[in-house]
């Protein structure tokens, strides 16, 4: 069995187009979770499956030494993949956490810092995916809303983290309760934890959130905590990102939760850092790459643009920032990826790698990079971008500042874990 595991390796798996395991995705989560959680009395989760998709893994690539059904005895995880993601919790974690709607892992990247274990993750986007893989060595489950994912789900973990997208209910009663709630994703998260009562909640959100269908919305998602889940809730707080160490205006309202079993019912935000930080400090320097640059000719476009919509008092913002300044708030879609320009070199500074439509504007403004937006979001550098440039941009344009979610994580850890069990 080692030897023929040996020869399997997921990742070339994943991209087999020629002879495919169907439905490979769901399998991969199921032996990454069950690999990284060998340790920790949480595979028995993953177990069952994991082994009969092993099987069917190496019967489906060597069917002639496929002899038996192999059980856990002779499955050895270690031989089953080479791969060494960076990002790799510390060996006796102090808590055990789940990531849903998890993008890129931002969430798991603080929390791993301050020493806890992902025990399940939930993604469903596949490009979000793939990054998640590279990075923490584990594939997300997909689909939250359905019951054969949340099935996955152990029990026993200490926090639930989720940034979740925003809908508005349609509440039939005064104050929007459980019920109504249902079939929005939401609903799923209040779900995941009436069932498994994790001892603390950490959701995110946008701004928006405050004023969504006039209050109502998260009038209702703290009713639904509060009153029919029980947690002690503090008023959610709006962080900025600027206030913990990296050079972007970029504010997000914070949820947290305690479990009614916990007896908490103080909570304090962090303090923001006194931390002075601007652009120059996670710029990427020497960018020669064409690509990011704009030619002479949309530079225009978006001056004419941005002339019109002022004019009409409704502007489309783009900015240049300049070294000593913030970025605006990363962001995918529309005109995002424009809305912080960068003054770089001059045209005359270099030679032009890759050809853009049109010629370089002479005076050296191009965008971002992939690598400044991960910086602005905390990402440390050995942080692996896989994906193209597109999708790069939209993974760290929809992800959390993980500095800003590490500091109020880290309140929520020193609270609870005065209150768990020592460890066995
Ligand atoms: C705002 S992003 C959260 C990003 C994440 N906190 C991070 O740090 O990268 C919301 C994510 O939820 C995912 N999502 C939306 N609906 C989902 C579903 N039903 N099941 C699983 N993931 C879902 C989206 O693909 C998106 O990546």
């Amino acid at each position: 069995m080692m030897k023929v595991m040996a020869k399997i390796s997921l990742e070339k798996i994943r991209n087999d187009r020629k002879n495919p395991i169907i439905d490979f995705d769901l399998k991969d989560a199921v032996i990454t979770h069950y690999l990284h959680n060998n340790q920790n009395g949480v595979s028995q989760f993953f177990r069952k499956d994991a082994i009969n998709y092993t099987n069917e893994i190496v019967q489906h690539y060597f069917p002639e030494e496929f002899k038996e059904h192999y059980t856990e005895k002779n499955f050895q995880p270690a031989h089953f993949t080479n791969e060494k993601p960076p990002f790799l919790p510390i060996d006796i974690p102090r808590f055990k956490f789940i990531d849903l709607f998890a993008g890129i892992g931002g969430f798991r990247l603080a929390l791993q810092n301050l020493g806890g274990k992902c025990v399940f993750t939930s993604e469903w986007d596949k490009h979000a995916q793939k990054t998640y893989r590279t990075n923490f060595g584990e594939t997300p489950f997909g689909d939250i809303t359905k019951e054969a994912t949340k099935q996955y789900i152990p029990d026993g973990f200490d926090v639930l983290c989720a940034g979740f997208p925003c809908q508005a209910f349609s509440i039939a009663g005064k104050r929007g309760g459980f019920e109504d709630t249902r079939g929005t994703l939401f609903f799923d998260v209040a779900e995941i934890i009436r069932r498994k009562q994790p001892k603390a909640i950490f959701l995110e959100n946008v701004k928006g959130l405050r004023s969504h269908d006039k209050g109502k919305t998260l009038e209702t998602i703290l009713n639904v905590l509060r009153s029919d889940l029980g947690y002690f809730v503090p008023e959610p707080r709006v962080v900025n990102a600027k206030d913990f160490g990296v050079p972007q205006n970029r504010e997000r309202i914070y949820i947290v939760g305690f479990h009614p079993s916990l007896h908490i019912d103080q909570f304090s935000y962090p303090q923001p850092l006194d931390k002075k930080v601007s652009f120059a400090d996670i710029k990427e320097n020497n960018i020669v790459d064409t690509r990011y640059y704009l030619s002479t000719q949309y530079l225009q476009t978006l001056v004419n643009h941005k002339a019109r919509h002022e004019n009409k008092g409704n502007g489309f913002g783009y900015e240049i920032i300049k070294d000593n300044q913030i970025a605006n708030a990363v962001v995918c879609g529309g005109m995002g990826r424009e809305r912080n320009l960068v003054l770089d070199h001059r045209i005359t500074d270099f030679t032009p790698t890759t050809k853009i439509k049109g010629e370089v504007n002479r005076e050296g403004i191009r965008k971002m990079t992939p690598r400044e937006w991960a910086r602005l979001q905390g990402f440390p550098d050995h942080y692996i971008i896989p994906v193209a440039d597109a999708s790069a941009y939209k993974q760290f344009g929809n992800s959390v500042a993980v500095p800003a979610i590490q500091a109020t994580a880290s309140e929520i850890i020193k609270l609870i874990t005065q209150k768990l069990p020592s460890k066995e």
